[in-house]
């Protein structure tokens, strides 16, 4: 009785069914799509877990008629292989409540049943509070908002960026498939090549070996993850200052984006989550925009003395940056899934679903935590406490010690 139904629409795979049963829920396969409906109508069904991509748009229309069913507690999974933003979006105002990238396995089905099981009202954990800034210091002017704050991103510099960041960005947007992609950027440049092999070489990759060999390095990677360490390693570049009290500031904020970043990775991944390289390049760009005001800030500041009103420049990056970081990801051509984040990540935008809920809660939990151990070069009003957020992704005690351990060993140099 405490069983869940699950009605999966698949074409041929009796593991999937099992590796769900054998998660706690009774599964039933069906393969022709037609006799969902009439068994929908005659079962206390919890979750339907469709292909999604059927031939002919079947998906979608099925979607719409369960929908229109209003069958009370329902809830639709789809197994889809879509790869945008932008498409993983269609599907979920569909209707669904969930997406899973093909090709999967009924463990990582039955771990998002058991999620969106935990996500319901009644069994909901407690809302984490909003990030908002507190009110700001009164005796700071803080009316006209300074040039360096704006999100407009034609009449203010930006940082150059690496001659092959377009390849790199044709890697991450899935236009370029070739498998010595990655090779052949990193092959160019020393630092980018040495930076692609300790990746490679680092615990939050997981390496069982050690690899000396910049294309076993690469392989080890793969095209996607290789390309968000080229990424990380050009933007890090790019966003410096020679202006020793801007590039500290500069290095500590890109520094928490890197371990954010890695930490994202860690937990998706430990989670069985399939689009963790999606979630990396998220999590290390959602808080582009304080780059960016960092480095116009500073750029803005150029040949004068003296101190920074860290104050004053913390509110307005608090206040500011989210647009910012919007302006700048469409600017750059960045992933979508970077656009959404980078623009809204403090508070949830209105309709916001349960995958862009658990995204938004999992790099919020990761950059506390990174923000513990990096810390923070300007004083910011935005609370650090990554408790309220690891206690809604339902981290295990088990992972919680594997994870501080990899943090121990990030504090002590390895990153
Ligand atoms: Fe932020």
């Amino acid at each position: 009785m405490d069983r869940p139904l699950v009605l999966l629409i698949v074409d041929d795979d009796q593991d999937l069914v099992e590796e769900v049963e054998a998660a706690g829920f009774t599964a039933r396969r069906v393969r022709d799509p037609a006799e969902v409906p009439p068994a929908v109508a005659s079962a206390t069904l919890a979750f339907v877990v469709m292909d999604y991509d059927l031939p002919g748009g079947v998906g979608p229309a099925l979607v719409q008629r369960l929908q229109a069913m209003r069958v009370p507690g329902l809830r639709i999974v789809a197994l889809t292989e879509v790869q945008t933003a932008k498409a993983l979006l269609r599907v979920f105002r569909m209707g669904a409540a969930d997406a899973i990238l093909k090709p999967t396995s009924g463990t990582e089905i039955a771990l998002v049943l058991q999620r969106l099981r935990g996500s319901e009202p009644d069994a909901r954990s407690p809302e984490p509070a909003p990030l908002v800034p507190l009110r700001p210091p009164s005796r700071l002017n803080l009316r006209v908002r300074p040039k360096w704050a704006s999100p407009t991103m034609d009449d203010a510099p930006l940082p150059i960026l690496h001659p092959r960041m377009e390849e790199v960005r044709a890697v991450l947007v899935n236009l370029e498939t070739k498998a010595d992609a990655i090779v052949q950027i990193a092959e160019s440049d020393p630092t980018l090549a040495s930076r692609v092999l300790r990746a490679a070489n680092s615990g939050f990759f997981r390496g069982t070996r050690t690899y000396t060999n910049l294309r076993d390095a690469c392989v080890r990677l793969g095209n996607r993850q290789g390309a968000g360490v080229l990424l990380e390693a050009i933007l890090g570049e790019a966003f410096r200052s020679p202006d020793p009290r801007f590039g500290t500031l500069l290095g500590v904020h890109w520094g928490t984006a890197v371990l954010t970043a890695r930490v994202a990775r860690w937990i998706s991944h430990s989670m069985g989550a399939r689009q963790v390289e999606e979630y990396y390049v998220a999590a290390l760009l959602h808080n582009i925009g304080e780059m960016v005001m960092l480095w116009r800030l500073a750029a803005s500041r150029a040949g004068e003395t003296g101190s920074i009103a860290v104050e004053e420049a913390g509110y307005w990056i608090d206040e500011a940056h989210e647009a910012v970081g919007a302006a700048y990801a469409t600017k750059q051509r960045l992933p979508p899934l970077v656009g959404i984040l980078a623009g809204n990540h403090h508070s949830a935008r209105s309709g916001e679903g349960v995958y862009d809920r658990g995204l938004r809660v999992l790099i919020l939990g990761s950059w506390c935590l990174a923000r513990q151990v990096v810390g923070d070069g300007v004083p910011t009003r935005f609370p650090l406490d990554p408790e309220p957020y690891l206690a809604e992704l339902r981290l295990t005690p088990e992972r919680r010690d594997a994870l501080d351990r990899l943090l121990l060993e990030w504090r002590k140099g390895e990153g």
